[in-house]
């Protein structure tokens, strides 16, 4: 059996001394040539030289809707470019950038469809909001979060689901093992082709209890991925 996918999301953080900093550190405990399978670091684009030499597989936070290629579209990275730097995976629809960049579910999809076109695979990000899970909305939301941005090509091959409620997102407050256990059965149910990890305050604390839910295949990680010991006592997790 596969081992499950362990995502590394570093948002806006680290400068180069800081990213050359985790790289000595994660390489003494996992050294160059014991290749981790189903690891994936994604840093902000600017750092992926300084941990290209670590073991793992590289991604990035985001892609352009505007054009899988090239083009005049200023401040934008296209899908083409991050394959270019070497990234395998995308993260696409993060709460954040929904929320700051005022993403829709349109040009959500129209990322995917990119991504894809480039070869890249797409970790898409949905998760709901404290009020929508309190209002009794959530799995119609969720449901249609995922309809709305998976393009027709997207299969279990090119795209897994990350399931992230955005209450539990940076809050030190995890999802309950319950709560994980009942949206993932939800998503093997409903979408059965793809794979589904979880994201929201995972920690060393809670991360093995996360990874023994049967429908879950991995873990989305933020503030606790930006430790080099941290982040490897959680890839051990996964015997
Ligand atoms: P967190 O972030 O682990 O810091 O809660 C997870 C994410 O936003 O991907």
């Amino acid at each position: 059996m596969k081992k499950a996918l362990i995502v590394a999301n570093w948002k806006m953080n680290k400068t180069i001394a800081a990213a050359e900093a985790f790289a000595d550190e994660f390489l003494q405990i996992y050294p160059k040539n014991q290749i981790l399978e189903n690891v994936l670091i994604c840093p902000p684009v600017f750092l992926f030289d300084r941990i290209k030499s670590l073991p793992v597989d590289f991604g990035a936070q985001d892609c352009s809707a505007l054009s899988s290629g090239e083009g005049a579209y200023t401040g934008e990275i296209s899908a083409k470019m991050l394959k270019d730097m070497g990234c395998k995976y995308v993260i696409i629809g993060h709460s954040e950038r929904r929320k700051y960049n005022h993403e829709s579910d349109d040009m959500i999809k129209e990322k995917i469809k990119n991504a894809l076109k480039e070869g890249l695979k797409v970790i898409l990000c949905i998760g709901e909001s404290m009020t929508q899970r309190e209002e009794g909305s959530l799995y119609n939301f969720l449901w249609n979060q995922v309809n709305k941005a998976l393009p027709s090509n997207a299969n279990s091959d090119n795209l897994i689901i990350a399931y992230e409620p955005i209450w539990a997102i940076g809050t030190g407050v995890a999802a309950t093992k319950k709560q994980i256990e009942e949206i993932h059965k939800f998503l093997k149910d409903k979408f059965s082709s793809f794979l589904s990890i979880y994201g929201g305050s995972v920690t060393v604390k809670n991360a093995e209890d996360i990874l023994s839910i049967k429908e879950i295949s991995g873990l989305l990680i933020g503030g606790a991925s930006l430790d080099p010991i941290e982040f490897s006592k959680i890839i051990k997790m996964r015997g």
